[in-house]
């Protein structure tokens, strides 16, 4: 791959606490992505998926290995980031299981307002955020209150705000549990289209037997460590096609 973009993790550790109470959550974990990749994180509860996603969303802080994203080293045996805050905003697309729209503003704003904060004009954050709720197929429903949304429909909103700052990475932790089997399978064509157009590296941490089969590549991480295996990039193919 493309060593400059994308994502790159080698030999992450992550120990939480101290002494006997010690949990080293991550034992050296390996992985690649490429811009325009969606890979499959799986794993049974507690081998540390979620650990994986924070330290690379910058919202805990390795214990050491390296981590780079969109070609920038951030994290070397510590923080080569300042502004971790500003790296969150600006390089990192979260989507979660549940959508966390903000319910007193419209799915269009809900959008809009993270280029805004970005510092974009009003103009050009909202003009942005209609552009994203039509490739994701909801921009009927742009004047509409989360509260009146589906969960299909929210979760796509969701979707359109995490791209909404173009982030060269975008970390999904379970964001089809909530969704059935046809909804699940399109919020990840859409991933993987919108990962092709943006050039945008995906990891979708996943249980959700409806869309392992999707994936390309997958990375099964048990007690701390990855392994990388083939998957079956099925469905995938023609969802895209359509
Ligand atoms: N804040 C924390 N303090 C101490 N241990 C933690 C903390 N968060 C997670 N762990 C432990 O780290 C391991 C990995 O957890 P986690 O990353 O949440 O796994 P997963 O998301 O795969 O279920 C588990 O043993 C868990 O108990
Ligand atoms: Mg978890």
């Amino acid at each position: 791959m493309d060593s400059l973009k994308g994502i790159r993790i080698e030999g992450l550790r992550k120990r939480y606490g101290a002494g006997d109470t010690a949990v080293d959550a991550l034992k050296g974990v390996d992985m690649e992505v490429a811009p325009g990749e969606v890979v499959g994180l799986i794993g049974p509860s507690g081998s540390g998926k979620s650990t994986l996603l924070k330290c690379l969303g910058a919202v805990i802080e390795p214990t050491g290995g390296r981590m780079i994203l969109g070609g920038e080293p951030i994290y070397d045996d510590g923080w080569k980031i300042r502004d971790l805050r500003a790296l969150r905003r600006d390089s990192i697309g979260f989507v979660f299981q549940a959508p966390y729209l903000i319910p007193f503003l419209n799915a269009l704003d809900n959008v809009a307002l993270i280029p805004m904060l970005a510092g974009f004009s009003d103009g050009d954050s909202r003009r942005r955020a209609a552009e994203l709720l039509e490739a994701l197929d909801v921009s009927h429903r742009a004047d509409a209150m989360p509260s009146r949304l589906s969960g299909g429909e929210q979760q796509r909103v969701a979707i359109a705000r995490a791209l909404a700052n173009r982030p060269p990475v975008i970390l999904a932790d379970e964001p089809t549990a909530p969704l059935d089997s046809e909804r699940a399978l399109s919020v990840i064509g859409i991933l993987n289209s919108m990962a092709r157009q943006y050039e945008t590296a995906v990891i979708v941490v996943t249980h959700d037997e409806k869309i392992i089969p999707t994936f390309r590549r997958i990375y099964r991480i048990r007690d701390g460590r990855t392994v990388e295996e083939a998957g079956e990039g099925r469905l995938v193919q023609n969802m895209m096609e359509n």
